[in-house]
């Protein structure tokens, strides 16, 4: 009989992926949520809705969200009038903006990244990256390596139209490639602008009312490895085990499609339902070989996608106000970033643990999760153990 001491110890053996440094960056340009009606009624000429207006303005009040980074200002709107201009084909001018903004902003991020890994670019071995605006050929994977000096001959792999479950999805072929590749170190890259799926609003299409309310632009990015080098790499938290899965029956959840005139995207009023419903059977599953069945005894780094969806969650599981601490700060201070935002509060996570003289780097407690919920609906799990704050 194997004891839950022994497939902890097995799960956490020499060679278990861990993340080595989180950087994290955002455009300068930053709307006050609270204000954020005005300013985009104003920007698309459609102030005279105000019906619209006053139903946006209830959305944007109840995300408890207090400001978004964006690269879709006013003056973008001005120069581009056919993004603002409803449905008029406007791929090309987006997919021209984005080919060059998301690169730049990856690289922001994997800068921070690598000077806080501190290793020589060089020994970075496999790079992936993600956003769900694009795709292009080549992927912005290339402009990275190019951006950074990295080397040509990097095992590369890009991601795109992932969605919200990105971050997630990233780190899971990160493990995967750190944990079978001896001395590999993976760069991921997440990066998400909302440019691509800008629209004016109408009477009828209330998704843009909700995607305009949730969504900002940011990057992160990570570098992970296994068996950090000691005294040289220092390690944030470990990637024990991974778990996607598929919510059965939820194709139309959350979806999207690249049109004429841009990315549309619908998110469901049943997706906090769907996720709260579902994501109990997902934690029994991925911490029974641990025996946890406490799930405030373990640190939480969850994808918030929108209040709706952390209340029901929170109510489901009984899960204590400061489980998700973490996820509604960087709901709050940067609003939903897809892909990115997650990233965001692992780092949110550890940067609390050490400022508050915690004895590890997750929330003081050993064990942790990830969620990452997205299109589909699709939810990634991870199982993150934390380390001793040093
Ligand atoms: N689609 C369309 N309309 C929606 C909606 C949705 N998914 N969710 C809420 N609304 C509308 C409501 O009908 C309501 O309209 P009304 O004021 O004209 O009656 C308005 O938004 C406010 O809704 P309300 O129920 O008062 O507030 P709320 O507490 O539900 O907050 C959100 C609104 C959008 C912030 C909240 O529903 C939320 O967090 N949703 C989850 C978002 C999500 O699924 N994100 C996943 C992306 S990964």
């Amino acid at each position: 009989m194997v004891t839950v001491d022994e497939v902890r110890k097995a799960q956490r053996a020499e060679g278990t992926a861990t993340i080595m440094a989180i950087g994290t960056t955002n455009p300068a340009n930053v709307y006050d949520q609270s204000s954020y009606p005005d300013t985009y009624f104003r920007m698309t000429n459609t102030e005279h809705m105000t019906e619209v207006k006053h139903k946006m303005q209830r959305m944007c009040d109840k995300t408890m969200i207090k400001k978004r980074h964006t690269y879709t200002t006013e003056e973008v709107m001005k120069e581009n009038p056919n993004i603002k201009s409803y449905k008029a084909p406007s791929l090309d001018t987006r997919q021209d903006m984005a080919a060059t903004l998301i690169p730049k902003l990856g690289k922001e991020a994997a800068t921070k990244a690598i000077e806080e890994w501190g290793q020589p670019k060089s020994k970075i071995t496999h790079l992936i990256c993600c956003s769900t605006m694009g795709p292009f050929m080549p992927g912005y994977d290339y402009q990275i390596v190019q951006l950074l000096g990295l080397d040509l001959s990097i095992n590369r792999v890009m991601l795109y139209q992932q969605g919200c479950n990105g971050g997630g999805t990233i780190l899971r072929i990160a493990k995967d490639l750190a944990e079978n590749n001896k001395g590999a170190r993976v760069l991921i890259v997440c990066t998400e602008i909302t440019l691509v799926g800008f629209h004016c609003p109408t009477e009828t299409d209330v998704d843009v009312l909700v995607s305009h309310s949730l969504f900002a632009d940011g990057s992160a990015a990570l570098i992970v490895g296994a068996d950090p080098v000691l005294g040289v790499e220092k390690p944030i938290f470990e990637l024990v085990s991974t778990a996607p899965t598929l919510v059965p029956n939820s194709p139309g959840a959350i979806c999207g499609s690249i049109r004429e005139h841009g990315l549309t995207i619908h998110i469901g009023k049943e997706v906090p339902d769907l996720i709260s419903n579902h994501i109990e059977k997902r934690l029994i599953e991925v911490f029974h070989p641990l025996g946890i069945t406490d799930w405030n005894s373990i640190f939480w780094a969850a994808h918030p996608g929108g209040p709706a969806i952390l209340d029901q969650v929170e109510a489901k599981l009984g899960l204590k106000p400061e489980k998700l601490r973490a996820t509604r700060h960087v709901l709050a201070e940067y609003g939903n970033m897809s892909s990115v935002t997650v990233l965001f509060v692992l780092d949110e996570v550890r940067k609390k643990s050490t400022e508050d003289g915690l004895k590890t780097t997750g929330d003081g407690l050993e064990w942790g999760v990830l969620f990452g919920f997205g299109p589909g609906l699709t939810i990634e799990t991870l199982v993150l153990h934390s380390v001793n704050v040093v």
